[in-house]
């Protein structure tokens, strides 16, 4: 297996720009998307994508130069097409539209997942954007195999296609399988046998196994890995380690400082209970990796201030 390309998954509410950071610090990965930046009633101003995704300001890349795809949602194409382009004006270098998302509040505005029942519509937003955002600027799509069921796929696939995106990541469930395993990497198969774009496979890949097992399946050299980053941040760089790609398997930080530097690089606007619930929150991905931090989940939850919680972690 040669020249496979990594992303961090878009993960609203914590892969944000300093879980971002973090992770581009430890290394291993190609580039990360955002998570999504809903468009609804209004375009979406520039000064707006600089605020939530910093990133756009550092012409689109983290601090340790990895790319971040902004990732934008909604359902009407003008919206998205100017959104897009006053992206581009704060920064951004590479538009992704998100087609998978399976929250109610998303789907019941129109947005996300629910799209996949109306190939038209998404031939219309994607032929929106890619018609007036300028040709330098590659545009993503991201979606599921389905919203009840998979009967759209191959139509949703084309007309995403035949609008001119470039890449399409597959998570490899429909919305009504939500996050079900195992992910249907057989499909995303069948997906790549039809299609000239960049097919990123996308959907319960944890370790170089699974990534082997699903680049035999899929035929894919592009993966994204979204959780399996969040319980292990170093997934990436042991992937490259394991596939012998140049990087060492030694972790460049232990596991309490990389903590402690999550705790430091929290937005200053935060308050300490914020912050508390931010490490409680990863904590409860990192125990799935570290028998230690499940071990410690219990009394660190019952912490009260981030003083007691690194007391607690480091004791
Ligand atoms: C907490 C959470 C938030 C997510 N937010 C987004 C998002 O903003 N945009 C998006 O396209 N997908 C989002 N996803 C889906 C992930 O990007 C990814 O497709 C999914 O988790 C499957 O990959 P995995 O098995 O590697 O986690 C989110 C998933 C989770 C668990």
């Amino acid at each position: 297996m040669q020249n496979i390309t990594l992303a961090v998954a878009p993960m609203e509410g914590i892969m944000e720009h300093t879980m971002r950071s973090l992770l581009s610090d430890i290394g291993g990965m190609d580039y990360f998307v955002a998570e999504f930046v809903r468009v609804t009633q209004y375009p979406i101003p520039t000064k707006s994508f600089q605020r939530l995704v910093p990133e756009s300001a550092n012409q689109g890349q983290t601090s340790n130069h990895h790319a971040v795809h902004l990732q934008l949602l909604g359902s009407a194409p003008e919206l998205m097409a100017i959104s897009a382009n006053n992206a581009v004006k704060a920064g951004a270098t590479h538009i992704d539209i998100n087609f998978g998302c399976p929250t109610k509040r998303v789907n019941g505005h129109g947005g996300g997942s629910v799209l996949l029942q109306q190939p038209e519509l998404l031939y219309g937003i994607v032929n929106a954007m890619r018609t007036t955002l300028p040709d330098h600027i590659p545009l993503s799509a991201k979606i599921r195999l389905g919203y009840e069921d998979e009967n759209l796929l191959f139509e949703n696939v084309a007309a995403i296609e035949s609008a001119g995106a470039d890449k399409l990541v597959v998570h490899g469930r429909t919305k009504k399988d939500g996050y079900k395993p195992p992910a249907r990497w057989e499909k995303i198969a069948k997906i790549r046998e039809i299609s000239k774009m960049t097919i990123v496979a996308n959907g319960d890949i944890k370790d170089a196994n699974s990534l082997r097992l699903c680049h035999e399946i899929t035929g894919c050299n592009e993966f994204m890995i979204g959780r399996a980053a969040l319980q292990n941040p170093f997934v990436f760089q042991e992937i490259r380690a394991s596939l012998q790609e140049g990087m060492s398997e030694e972790r460049p930080i232990a596991l309490a400082d990389l903590l402690t530097n999550y705790h430091q690089q929290l937005h200053s606007s935060y308050d300490d209970f914020a912050k508390l619930g931010r490490l409680k929150q990863w904590c409860g991905h990192l125990r799935r990796h570290f028998p230690a931090i499940e071990k410690q989940l219990k009394e660190l939850r019952s912490c009260k201030t981030t003083e007691d919680f690194f007391t607690a972690l480091r004791a």
